[in-house]
C-alpha cells in the first residue's frame, strides 16, 4: 500500500465488544478485555504503516449511563493499561492524549491519564488520541463557551484551535465496527470531509487484515472536497 495515499488521521468507533463476549457466553467485561488487546494490535499496525494519527472512541458521555458493574470493569481496564501496564502504550513510542471531560473519572485514573500524557509528550512516531467521556456536541458547546468567555468572534481557524483535536491532522477516515451505521456523537465537526467505513466485524475480530481492507477501500475513493475534480 502506498503511504502517500493512506489517510493521515483515522478515527475508530470500536463497537461490538459486548456481542463478541455474548457469542462466547461470557460477560461483557470479557469482550472489553479482548477489545483492549485489539487496540494494541491495530494501533501498532496502523502506525507502522505510516498513519500519523489514530483516534479511538473508548467511552462516550452517553456510555456513562451503563450499569455500574460494566463501568467499574472499564475503569479497572483504564487503571491497568494507563497505570501499571502502561509499558504496552509506551513501547509504541507515540504521543498519547485523552480527549473528553475527565472530571467525572475517579481521581486515581485522572492521575494515570495525566502521567501517560506527560511520559509520551515528546514521542514522535504518531499521535494516539483516546476519547473518554467524549461527546461531539459537548465538545462544540465547550468550544463555544470558551469563545464567549473570551468575547472573541470566531473564524474557521480560531474555532479549530478551541477543539480537543487542535493538534491533529485533518480527519480523513472514520471506521465503525459492529455493524451499526451511525456516528454516535463522535467527532461530528472534524469529520466534515472524512470518508466513512462501516463493517459488520465486531471490534475484537477487527484484525490488521480487516484494516487493510478498509484502507484499500479508502484509497479507491475519489475525494473531491466539494469541488468538481
Ligand atoms: C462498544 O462495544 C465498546 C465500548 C463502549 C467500550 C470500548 C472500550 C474499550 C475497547 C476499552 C478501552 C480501554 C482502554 C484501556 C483504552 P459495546 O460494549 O457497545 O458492544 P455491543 O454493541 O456489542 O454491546
Amino acid at each position: 500500500m502506498q503511504q502517500r495515499m493512506l489517510p493521515k488521521h483515522i478515527a475508530i468507533i470500536m463497537d461490538g465488544n459486548g456481542r463478541w463476549a455474548k457469542k462466547r457466553l461470557q460477560p461483557r467485561s470479557f469482550g472489553h478485555k479482548k477489545g483492549v488487546k485489539n487496540i494494541f494490535t491495530i494501533c501498532k499496525y496502523a502506525f507502522n504503516l505510516g498513519i500519523e494519527a489514530v483516534t479511538l472512541y473508548a467511552l462516550s458521555c452517553e456510555n456513562f449511563s451503563r450499569p455500574k458493574e460494566e463501568l467499574d470493569g472499564l475503569f479497572d481496564l483504564f487503571r491497568q493499561y494507563f497505570g501499571k501496564d502502561k509499558d504496552k502504550f509506551l513501547e509504541m513510542q507515540v504521543k498519547i492524549q485523552f480527549l473528553g471531560e475527565r472530571d467525572i473519572l475517579p481521581e486515581d485514573i485522572r492521575k494515570c491519564l495525566t502521567e501517560l500524557e506527560h511520559l509520551t509528550a515528546a514521542y514522535t512516531c504518531g499521535i494516539l488520541s483516546i476519547c473518554i467521556n467524549y461527546g461531539a456536541k459537548q465538545e462544540l458547546i465547550r468550544a463555544v463557551n470558551i469563545a464567549v468567555e473570551r468575547r472573541e468572534r470566531q473564524t474557521l481557524q480560531s474555532f479549530h484551535n478551541l477543539l480537543y483535536t487542535k493538534n491533529l491532522p485533518e480527519l480523513d477516515f472514520v471506521i465503525r465496527t459492529g455493524g451499526d451505521m451511525r456516528l454516535s456523537n463522535f467527532l461530528l465537526y472534524q469529520l466534515a470531509y472524512a470518508e466513512l467505513y462501516f463493517t459488520k466485524k465486531l471490534w475484537p475480530d477487527f484484525s490488521p487484515k480487516e484494516l487493510d481492507k478498509a484502507l484499500e477501500d479508502f484509497i479507491k475513493r475519489e475525494r473531491r472536497f466539494g469541488k468538481t475534480e
